[in-house]
């Protein structure tokens, strides 16, 4: 099939890259000059494990294009992919101008009666967004189209195999022709027992909004249960264990940590939370939602002042962080818990070094020399008074703690992602703080 993605951000370049390597012939669009250039020349904008080689093999075989030119990128495309930002705007509500301007440009560029194209939102979009666009484009051009809805629903680190084992594929279409040529897309990643899901795309925008809210609830509420826990002495780890055994509940997305980030959980949250409001509703499960990962993003900041003895104790130390991306496997750092933390170190006056395996140039961005990086994260405990660790990549849960403890100026360790049994840690000698277990 000939198709074109608008926006090589991270669900457009994966999904061109994914469906160039299932056989079809993909231009993917991007209007950042830079972005484009970069990619032609092979650099990938984002770390995404698999990803490059598979851009690099597939435009070396002439199936993934990139362009500027809209226009040029369309013109024989069949299935438009829309995959363009929707940040969250000031009140909290999805910002959709990079889709309208899309959708305007598209419009312009349409030519072809007798075969029109699809125009498929791949972006997370408030409900209602594919009438608009609809509507919009009609006022625009004569020329038939059919707009349909397809959200993503990829995790950062994981996007090639999510992309080519979807646990469930979601479209909202308006004709069973369209639903017909997305099933025949996606049909070659849908394993047996995997489901194509064809709705209204009002129903499928709601989806994508539903799955993500439904697991920032799992986390929230897990976080909270953890503080309680910890209050009350008991263990979260024996308690998740108590309750997942219950199929009911079960294990997944129920490890208590330093609160969710990403540029998906806290947007879509709060853009559900402007949905309900926008219907003289009130979402109060989502606002608590919200309310919590802010404050669980707090606690380990509050831990180590309390530590320390307040906030003139903490003056002069030296943390060390372990992880600064917001999940292992990614440099991605909107939103993400490590930077509270370091905002919260060096507003006390403490020195901040760390470490991370991907992300330590986007946060050396941020913070420039106001903090150390260290290349090894055993260098990183060199002359710390605490470490805290942020993000559970792998080379962190097995650590010899011998070293540690002879690199650390304390062996004091503050463990936002219960890597380590608490009852080791003490045996080993080290003052070890988990979430919900201490
Ligand atoms: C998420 C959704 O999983 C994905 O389906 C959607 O398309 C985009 O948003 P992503 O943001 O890549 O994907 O990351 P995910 O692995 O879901 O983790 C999100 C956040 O939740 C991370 O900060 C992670 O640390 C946190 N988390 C996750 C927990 O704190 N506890 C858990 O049990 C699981």
């Amino acid at each position: 099939m000939k198709i074109a993605v608008i926006g090589t951000g991270y669900v457009g370049l994966v999904q061109g890259t994914c469906l160039a390597d299932s056989g079809n012939d993909v231009v993917c669009v991007d209007k950042l000059e830079e972005k484009i250039a970069g990619l032609l020349r092979g650099e990938i904008p984002i770390y995404e494990p698999g990803l490059a080689e598979l851009v690099h093999r597939n435009a070396k075989d002439g199936r993934l294009k990139f362009t500027t030119d809209l226009a040029e990128g369309i013109a024989d495309a069949e299935l438009i992919f829309i995959a363009v930002g929707t940040p969250q705007g000031d009140d909290g509500g999805a910002n959709l101008s990079g889709v309208w301007a899309v959708g305007e440009q598209l419009a312009k560029h349409l030519s072809d009666r007798d075969h029109p194209k699809t125009i498929v939102i791949k972006s997370t979009v408030p409900v209602g967004t594919n009438a608009e666009l609809a509507r919009r484009m009609s006022l625009l051009t004569d020329v038939p189209f059919h707009v349909a809805s397809n959200p993503e629903f990829l995790k950062e680190g994981a996007a090639i195999d999510d992309f080519s084992k979807p646990d469930r594929v979601v479209v909202g279409v308006r004709s069973p022709e369209v639903a017909e040529k997305l099933h025949e897309l996606y049909a070659p990643f849908l394993r047996t027992d995997r489901p194509f899901l064809v709705m209204s795309p009002e129903s499928a925008e709601m989806t994508k909004y539903v799955a993500n809210c439904m697991l920032a609830v799992k986390i929230s509420f897990i976080n909270e249960m953890a503080n309680l826990c910890e209050s009350y002495k008991a263990d979260i780890n024996d308690v998740r264990r108590g309750i997942g055994h219950d199929q009911r509940i079960g294990f997944h997305f129920l490890f208590p940590g330093v609160g969710y980030g990403g540029s998906c959980f806290p947007k879509d949250v709060r853009a559900m939370i402007h949905m309900a409001r926008s219907k003289d509703m009130t979402s109060r499960m989502m606002e608590a939602v919200d309310e919590v990962n802010e404050s669980q993003k707090a606690v380990l900041p509050r831990k180590i002042t309390e530590h320390f003895g307040g906030l003139e104790g903490l003056k002069g130390k030296t943390i060390a962080l372990w992880g600064l991306a917001f999940k292992p496997k990614t440099d991605d750092i909107r939103e993400a818990p490590a930077l509270v933390l370091i905002d919260a170190m060096l507003a006390a006056g403490a020195t901040v070094r760390c470490h991370d395996p991907e992300a330590m140039p986007n946060v050396r961005e941020i913070y420039g020399d106001r903090v150390t990086f260290c290349d090894r994260p055993y260098g990183c405990l060199e002359q710390a008074d605490a470490l805290a660790i942020v993000t559970e990549w792998n080379e962190f849960r097995n650590p010899d703690f011998e070293i540690m403890r002879r690199l650390l100026r304390q062996p004091v360790v503050f463990d936002g992602r219960n890597l380590y049994d608490p009852e080791r840690m003490t045996e080993l000698g080290f003052t070890y703080s988990g979430i919900g277990c201490s």
